[in-house]
């Protein structure tokens, strides 16, 4: 694509940056859908995310994507937010809106939709989600907007999975969220789950670590979804499959949070067949 004067920019904010994948997403797309746009990283200083969004707005930045550390930061900054981003309580996509931004979460929208195209469903559905950090939270507030049936929310902390249950289901008005701690899963009632990972237990380089390791956990689970998607097949998606599961990774998530954003941006529909040729290549700059 040849930047002229008429190309529109959009970008990552956040800090650090360096590493992030979004450019290879958009630039992608942009070249398929022949716009005029380039997206690039701007990292942002501690105590600056003002700023970048007012000089971002002032620049006519046409959309942002929001990383660690700013997703809740960025909230008091922008005109408007989403529904399920305000519940959630982070933000990770910045569209032009009234003369500043509008806030969306499609990291959530992006894991729904990734689970979607693999035949995963939430609704009806009798969750186990691990962990109860920012991201396991959001996964919570998914599975209740989505219809979940129940959720059983393990973590080594149960003060954490407590709080965590409270307010989701205060905010969604039923006791959707039970809370337990992490050596109870012997516990849970004697049926198949979905299990969604959402620690970062099992990361790159810990890739023999895993929230909870024992084989009769696994022998409960019909799917497993690892919010990981570097190692490839996290020690969680092994032991799932070795149990007669289904295992999958978090590279969908990563691309679906990119796809939304970039139909928000644009006012375009990114057909599953676009969306594959990206994928292809994140799957080989990850592995
Ligand atoms: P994020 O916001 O990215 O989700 P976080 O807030 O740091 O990350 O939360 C990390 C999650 O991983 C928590 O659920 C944490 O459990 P605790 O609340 O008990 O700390 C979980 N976690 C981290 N290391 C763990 C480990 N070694 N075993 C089990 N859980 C672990």
């Amino acid at each position: 694509m040849e930047i002229n004067g008429k190309t529109r920019t959009c970008g990552l904010i956040g800090n650090p940056v360096e590493h992030t994948l979004s450019p290879m997403i958009h630039n992608t797309l942009a070249e398929m859908f022949g716009h005029n746009l380039v997206y690039v990283p701007f990292p942002v200083e501690t105590g600056r995310i003002a700023e970048a969004v007012n000089g971002a707005s002032a620049l006519q930045i046409l959309g942002l994507n929001v990383t660690v550390p700013y997703k809740s930061e960025v909230i008091p900054c922008l005109r408007e937010v989403d529904s399920l981003a305000a519940s959630i309580g982070a933000v990770n996509t910045l569209v032009s809106f009234s003369g500043g931004y509008k806030g969306y979460n499609t990291d959530m929208e992006g894991l729904y939709r990734a689970m979607t195209t693999e035949g995963i469903q939430l609704e009806g559905e009798e969750i186990i989600l691990l962990g109860a950090g920012g991201a396991s939270r959001a996964v919570a507030y998914l599975c209740a907007v989505k219809g979940a049936k129940r959720v059983y929310l393990l973590n080594r902390t149960l003060d954490r999975a407590e709080q965590a249950a409270q307010e989701v289901n205060r905010s969604v008005g039923r006791e959707l969220i039970l809370p337990m701690a992490l050596s109870d899963f012997d516990r849970l009632p004697d049926q198949k789950f979905l299990a969604i990972q959402g620690t970062s237990v099992g990361l790159s380089p810990h890739v023999d670590q895993v929230v909870i390791d024992d084989e009769a956990f696994y022998r409960r689970i019909h799917t497993g979804f690892d919010l990981i998607y570097t190692p490839w097949e996290t020690r969680f998606m092994k032991l799932v499959r070795e149990n007669g599961g289904q295992a999958y990774n978090g590279l969908k998530m990563l691309l679906y949070q990119g796809v939304i954003a970039y139909e928000l941006w644009n006012g375009v529909e990114v057909s599953e067949k676009e969306a594959q040729i990206v994928y292809e290549k994140l799957k080989s700059a990850v592995s």
